[in-house]
């Protein structure tokens, strides 16, 4: 039982009381979503504030596509803001939320916009030289030892580091944006570390935008300060909310892909050694590894009463986007559960859907890649080292943060 379980009651009834923070929910939530769906497709629970869980993917999809009826403006955190004040909540703190994912049109088209050309695969390109690099010397640092933590030593410090390449934040603040970012995401029903996330990374920004006001740069920060809306600067607030943004959703996010396909190949030798063996089924395995394992659930809030496919969803309800589970539905993918290197038909969700569909899917593709290439490179054979434990952070954004591997 985990620190977060402590004191909330078991779940016996997954489809009237989930919970999203229950460990077995975080370990290994497939058979639950199995059961869902044969029993009920749409599971409700009050804890948490109350939610609804679609588990198909026809019906995560249809919600993904819907903006009118499901949009994200409401907020899109999976737990209420603690205060009021998180992500997209509009709240003091961040008081244009962190658009483009918190905001609907006319705000969400522009700012999605301004985001678009720095994640250009033709931009990507250039972020790989640094990305192939930075995996190279991570997997230097522990090559000798014949042994490391795949998660913490490897995909954890990989993301983070890219991110702040873009935005021109300097590699020693890595640690501090991944305590930040986790407080954020890992631990967003934890009122105090949200809040001390979120505090860390504005007062950051805050910093930072006051320096490149002073003496412009080269970065993202600079470039979003230089960009103008109908012949206006953009707001302060809304650079804020942008770069807070792009450091949240590209950091825990790629980095639990990451380590969840690492996961992947140090539990299924068959594979690992097909990936070896066939460099060029990297492409269709890398599409597999984002569906199977993929992280991010996102919410929508409801602005007005709706029937959804029979439940009856109220004003203020939050829908949890389980792009995960949409991506195990055998109705959209044969032999759902099983991962097929060499899948050729594969149109996953694990980016989201319709108008918020991930803006740097590229960036997160080029990463995961290079970093499988680089440690299979160099670590071709290794195995979960049994001395240690595997363990696993779920809620908004699941992957794992320990896999203690020898080689
Ligand atoms: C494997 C890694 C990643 C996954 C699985 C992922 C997943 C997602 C998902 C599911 C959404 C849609 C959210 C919704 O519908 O509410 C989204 C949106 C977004 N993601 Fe990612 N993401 C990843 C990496 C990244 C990276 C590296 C960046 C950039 C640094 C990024 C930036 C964004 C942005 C800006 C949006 C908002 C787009 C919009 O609202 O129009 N993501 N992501």
């Amino acid at each position: 039982m985990t620190d977060v379980q402590a004191g909330r009651p078991p779940v016996t009834d997954w489809a009237t009381d989930y919970d999203i923070f229950d460990e077995t929910y975080i370990t290994d939530p497939y058979g639950i979503w199995g059961e869902l769906r044969a029993r009920c497709p749409i599971a409700h629970t009050e804890r948490w504030g109350g939610s609804w869980l679609p588990t198909s993917y026809a019906d995560v999809t249809e919600i993904a596509r819907d903006i009118e009826n499901f949009p994200s403006g409401n907020g899109i955190a999976v737990v209420p803001p603690p205060d009021g004040a998180g992500p997209g909540s509009g709240g003091p703190i961040l008081s244009a939320g962190v658009p483009p994912i918190s905001a609907d049109p006319p705000l969400h088209t522009w700012t999605r916009r301004l985001i678009l050309p720095t994640m250009s695969p033709q931009r990507v390109d250039e972020y790989e030289v640094f990305t192939r690099s930075l995996c190279v010397q991570l997997v230097d640092g522990f090559l000798e030892r014949g042994s490391g933590d795949a998660a913490a030593e490897y995909a954890q410090q990989i993301p983070v580091r890219v991110i702040g390449h873009i935005l021109g934040v300097p590699d020693t603040m890595a640690p501090a944006f991944t305590e930040w970012v986790r407080d954020v995401l890992e631990f967003a029903h934890d009122a105090e570390r949200r809040m001390r996330g979120i505090t860390g990374i504005l007062q950051y920004l805050t910093g930072a935008l006051d320096e490149r006001i002073a003496t412009p740069t080269d970065d993202f920060i600079s470039e979003l300060l230089a960009s103008e809306h109908d012949g206006q600067p953009i707001e302060r607030p809304v650079v804020m909310g942008m770069c807070a943004l792009l450091l949240i959703a590209g950091i825990d996010t790629t980095w639990s892909s990451i380590g969840s396909a690492m996961w992947h190949l140090a539990t299924h030798p068959d594979d690992r050694r097909r990936l070896v063996a066939e460099p060029e089924l990297m492409p269709t395995a890398i599409e597999e590894l984002l569906r199977a394992y993929s992280p991010v659930t996102m919410a929508r809030r409801l602005s007005h009463d709706i029937d959804f496919k029979g439940c009856p969803m109220k004003a203020g309800d939050r829908i949890l986007m389980n792009f995960p589970a949409a991506n195990r539905d055998p109705a959209a993918f044969p032999d759902a559960d099983k991962v097929v290197l060499d899948r050729q038909v594969n149109r996953h969700v694990a980016f989201g859907a319709g108008i918020h569909r991930c803006a740097g899917s590229n960036l997160a593709r080029m990463e995961l890649r290079v970093a499988i290439e680089e440690w299979l490179r160099r670590i071709p054979e290794f195995d979960l080292d049994p001395s240690g434990e595997v363990t696993w952070a779920g809620g908004q954004v699941r992957g794992p943060r320990t896999i203690p591997v020898s080689f």
